[in-house]
């Protein structure tokens, strides 16, 4: 018998999201114009694009912590968006968030075991200290920290270590689908592998999907399957990772990709202009059109 063709995890289709009134002659910004892509079980979809182009207001969104002016978001086939809270609640166990920065996202006085315990009380899933106990240990263990240092304060751990907690509570809750948002931007470099490193495990080993937010490029090619481009609220191209980095369609993809450094010093870059965001996107005639599979370019 044939596979049976994947189905994805994570769809959204067409999210809008607009920000600023609009009366008394305010300025209206659609900060996500009509964003549409799917994430497969086990997969990561990279997310680029320059700062304020819509990638974490994306993000939130397929989460539930945005509202959808417009578009619909599903996981395993159910339309998630429009619920209520407490309808949302079993699919936001499954959908965890991963931030910059670690610290802000500790609180200072709560001892680190207990930040990854509180998602477990919660939803009343290890209801004894004991167990709870016994499941910090193991999460932190999985995340590659000494289950000994469950009863230290954030202050005592360095940044690479406290992202560790972090993931180690979005791990709390079984998730199959965390949404990475710059999650190692604000380390040193010498530990930005360790974490990416520690993301790819996490995924073969328990067949995690991650939205990866990311600027680096280089961190986005090593580590996805598959790439979006996001420029001005939309994507502007979406294809396989190899496929994006060999044979970029888009303006602006080509851009970004010539302002990557390259190590050849007889390696001059192309003497293009800038890409010009306002002249090439019109408003209408918005379409995604697919020039080789799974290879859509935004026309322009
Ligand atoms: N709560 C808000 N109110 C008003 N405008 C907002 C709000 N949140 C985001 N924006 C605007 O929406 C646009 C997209 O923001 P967003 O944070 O999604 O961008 P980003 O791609 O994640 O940028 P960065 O790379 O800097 O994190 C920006 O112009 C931003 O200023
Ligand atoms: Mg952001």
């Amino acid at each position: 018998m044939p596979e049976p063709h994947p189905a994805p995890l994570i769809e959204v289709r067409d999210l809008v999201r607009r920000y600023g009134q609009g009366r008394l002659g305010g300025h209206r910004l659609t900060a996500v114009n009509g964003v549409s892509f799917s994430v497969m079980p086990a997969e990561t979809l990279g997310l680029v694009g320059e700062s304020g182009s819509g990638k974490s207001t994306t993000g939130r969104m397929l989460l539930g912590l945005e509202p959808l002016d417009e578009g619909e978001v599903f996981f395993n086939g159910t339309r998630i968006s429009g619920l209520s809270p407490r309808a949302m609640k079993p699919w936001r166990r499954q959908m965890q968030v991963i931030f910059q920065d670690p610290y802000g996202a500790l609180n200072p006085r709560q001892r680190v075991g207990d930040f990854v315990a509180e998602p477990l009380r919660v939803h009343k899933l290890a209801p004894s200290r004991s167990e709870r106990a016994d499941r910090v240990a193991a999460l932190f263990r999985q995340v590659g920290l000494d289950p000994a240092f469950m009863h230290r304060y954030p202050h005592e751990f360095s940044g690479g270590q406290r992202q560790r907690i972090c993931i180690a509570r979005a791990l709390a809750l079984k998730p199959a689908f965390i949404v990475a948002d710059e999650p190692i931007t604000a380390l040193d470099v010498s530990i930005q592998a360790q974490i990416v490193n520690l993301f790819q495990d996490l995924s073969e080993t328990m067949g995690l999907a991650y939205l990866f937010i990311s600027h680096d490029l280089a961190m986005i090619r090593y580590l996805c399957h598959r790439v979006a481009v996001m420029l001005r609220g939309r994507i502007v191209e979406l294809a396989p990772v190899e496929t994006l980095f060999d044979d970029p369609r888009h303006p602006y993809t080509q851009s970004l990709l010539r302002a990557i450094p390259n190590p050849d010093p007889d390696h001059r870059p192309p003497a293009h202009p800038r890409f010009d965001v306002d002249a090439h996107i019109p408003e209408r005639d918005m379409e995604m059109v697919e020039v080789s599979p799974g290879h859509f370019v935004l026309r322009h």
